[in-house]
Parts: structure tokens; sequence; C-alpha cells
């Protein structure tokens, strides 16, 4: 019966220092090109109520199974090949601190994704995995015709683009009466070197468009509209002369005025100087 007794006393001492110390926020957003937070902290309990904390590894996981990325690393009190970008969130952590959380100084798409924080102290270990969602806005989109200048009844195409967001996100088009016209388009995304997504939509009009307004909006991967723009339909070509022969008109009489209020001046001094010479000489001929 004693060895039973000790056997079970094993068993618990073994089960307490087991037990789940490590304790994570779930879920964590982190924005693209800003700092995210992976907050992690060790609880301490009456059984250890000052633990030392002898390793401490951040790893990356690409998969649920795979052994992982080491990303931050410490290890009975030296630094293991720490990634750059990757830090404890407090600068001043050491050995003593329970508060593990992993800071990304400049977040990428690459970080997306599953993350293992390992705790070995002196009272226990534990392991536990926490996720990073990264986010980046899409920007205000843009939209151009094909044809640029539009002929009434004949085919043409409202091309919308929005980029630089993650994950990727939905164009969506609208007319002037809220109707929606998603179903007439054809979106496409691809994804640029950085992973940011670049949406492009085309929206089709058979012999013409019925509205002289359309809408594009840009909406985030959870559904929440970003942005929109207002695209109006460019005018059809008008069918009368657009107004330059009117204007040139204008600079004709203009150069008519100004040239005859000329002529007019000069001969008004021609005439005074003739005037002005007569009268001297039948000055002249008096004396
Ligand atoms: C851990 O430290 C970071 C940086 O100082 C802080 O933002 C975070 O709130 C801390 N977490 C806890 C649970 O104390
Ligand atoms: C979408 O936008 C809403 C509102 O701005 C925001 O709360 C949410 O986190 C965004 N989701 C994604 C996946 O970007």
């Amino acid at each position: 019966m004693a060895s039973g007794g000790t056997l079970l006393f094993i068993f618990t001492a073994l089960c307490v220092t087991a037990v789940k110390s490590v304790e994570c926020k779930t879920k964590n957003v982190g924005h693209y090109g800003q700092q995210s937070l992976l907050e992690c902290v060790v609880k301490t309990s009456t059984d250890a109520p000052d633990p030392t904390i002898r390793t401490v590894a951040w790893k990356k996981l690409t998969s649920p199974e795979d052994e992982g990325d080491l990303v931050l690393g410490f290890n009975r009190g030296k630094w293991d090949r720490p990634k750059r970008g990757y830090r404890f969130a407090d600068p001043s952590w050491d050995k003593k601190n329970m508060n593990v959380s992993l800071l990304i100084t400049n977040t990428a798409v690459a970080d997306d994704g599953d993350y293992e924080c390992i705790v070995i102290t002196d009272s226990g270990d534990d392991n536990v995995v926490t996720t990073l969602k990264v986010q980046a806005r899409y920007s205000v989109p843009t939209v151009h015709s094909i044809p640029e200048k539009i002929v009434p009844n004949t085919d043409s195409t409202l091309i919308c683009e929005s980029h630089g967001g993650y994950p990727k996100g939905t164009l969506r088009w609208f007319d002037e009466e809220k109707y929606e016209w998603t179903r007439s388009s054809e979106m496409e995304a691809t994804q640029s070197d950085d992973g940011l997504f670049q949406l492009t939509s085309r929206l089709l009009f058979l012999q013409g468009s019925t509205f002289q307004k359309y809408t594009c909006a840009v909406f985030n991967a959870s559904g929440s509209k970003e942005d929109e723009i207002i695209f109006e339909m460019p005018a059809p070509p008008r069918l009368t002369p657009p107004s330059e022969p009117i204007e040139i008109c204008k600079i004709v009489v203009r150069l008519v005025v100004i040239g005859s209020l000329m002529v007019g001046l000069l001969c008004v001094l021609l005439f005074c100087r003739w005037k002005a010479q007569r009268e001297y000489s039948f000055l002249v001929s008096l004396i």
C-alpha cells in the first residue's frame, strides 16, 4: 500500500508541474507594416510562486504538425538565433519576467498564421499555439471605361481596380438606385510578391449602359465596405460642332476692331501734323 501511495504522490506531482501554465490570447490581429503583438504570459501558481524561466521558444508553424521555424529563442541565459524583426514585447525582458509576449516590429503578410510558444521554467513547462491574423486595407478603387469615349448603343466595359489589401476582398457594383450589378461582372484577384491582393473587376454593358452613374465598392474579407468610388459614364460625343468657330469669330472681330482703331488714330495723328505744318508755313509767310 505504501508504494501505491508513493506512486500516487509522484503522479500528482507530475500533473501539477505539467499543468497548463502559459496563457495566450488565442486571436491576435496584426496590421500590415505595423507592429503586431502575440500576447502570452506564464501563470504562476501557489506551488511555484516565483518561477525562473530557463527557455522560451517562439516558432512560426507552417502546418499544425510541423516542427516550426524558430523566430525568437532564449535558452539558459542566451539568445538563440533571433530572427530580425522579432523580439519580446517587453524590451527589458529577463528570466524573471512572466510576460513572454512576442512583438513583430514590421508585420508582413508572411507573418499571418499559427505560432507556438514553448516555455520551460524551473517548475514545469508548457506550449501553446496562438494565431496571428494579418490585415491590410485596400486602396480607394479607381474606375475607367473601355473604350474611353463611350459610343451610344455599343458594347462597353467598366474596369474597377483596388490594391494593397489582405486577406482577399471583393469588388461590388451598384447603380444610382443602389441596385447591385456584381452578378454581371467578373472579378480577378492576383497576389503580388509581398502577398497583398490586387483586385480587378470588369462590368460589361451590351448595347450601352442604362444608368449615368455606377459605384464600385471594395469590401474586406469579413464583408465590411472599406471604400467606394462613383463613376460617371462619359457623355456621348455631341452632334452639334463644338464652340471653336465662335471663338475664332470673336478673335477676328477683336482684331478688326483694334486694327480699325489704330488706323483711325494714325489718320488723326497725320492730319494734326499736316495742319500744324500748314499753320506754321502760313505764319512764316505772314512775317
Ligand atoms: C506584456 O507586455 C507588453 C509590452 O510591454 C504589453 O503590451 C502587454 O499588455 C503585456 N501583457 C500582459 C498580459 O501583461
Ligand atoms: C474589415 O473591416 C472592419 C471594419 O473596418 C474591421 O473591423 C475588420 O477587422 C476588417 N476585416 C478584415 C479581414 O480586414
